[in-house]
């Protein structure tokens, strides 16, 4: 994670040719369709979306570039400081905070030292709170990255702050072994059903 807010920002060739496929899948003149994905892109690039970063998805989408840091601004997704390697975001949303979102976030301020908004001194975590993620269903939660982690304990969050620490293997999705959503110890509805139709298979 790295660069000034104001530093001048290029993609790599090799970002800068899935830039080109992602422009390709838009008509010529509608470049500007393609400001959200050329921000993801850049932003996992560079770590962040910077001044650079808007200056340069402005210049490709032939975009005003108050309009790419309007989009940049409104969706969370997109930081705009620099973050740390595992920047993690716990839900505090209400089905997670009745589900335990507090210990949660207890678990991962005792074992890295760090408050909300806060970053470790070698940049490996950063940790920040987050609205409703869309998973209050394995509630609580949080988000590392792409990956969301589910049906958390003080104790199952400890242990993963643990292992992104040692550099280890993670279990992403539910903690519990949960599939999906369904309720904890399986299905409770339709059981026949789950265990006898094949779900998009012929007849
Ligand atoms: S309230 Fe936490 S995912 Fe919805």
């Amino acid at each position: 994670m790295s660069g000034s807010a104001t530093e001048a920002f290029q993609f790599t060739p090799e970002y800068m040719e899935q830039a080109k496929a992602i422009l390709a899948k838009y008509p010529q003149g509608r470049e500007r369709s393609g400001v959200l994905p050329l921000l993801d892109l850049a932003q996992r690039q560079l770590g962040w979306v910077s001044t650079g970063v808007v200056e340069e998805v402005a210049r490709i989408t032939k975009t005003p570039r108050m309009k790419v840091l309007e989009v940049a601004t409104f969706y969370t997704m997109y930081k705009h400081s620099p973050k740390g390697r595992h920047h993690v975001e716990v839900c505090t949303n209400i089905a997670c905070w009745l589900r335990g979102s507090d210990e949660v976030l207890r678990a991962i301020k005792d074992e890295l030292g760090i408050d909300v908004g806060g970053q470790t001194g070698d940049d490996l975590f950063s940790l920040a709170e987050a609205e409703c993620l869309g998973a209050c269903c394995n509630a609580p939660m949080l988000q590392i990255g792409d990956e969301y982690f589910e049906d958390l304990t003080y104790e199952t969050t400890r242990d993963l702050v643990r292992k992104l620490k040692r550099g280890e293997p993670v279990k992403v999705g539910s903690q519990i072994g949960r599939s999906g959503s369904e309720p904890e110890g399986g299905p409770t509805t339709l059981a026949e059903f789950c265990t006898t139709s094949k779900v998009g298979g012929a007849e």
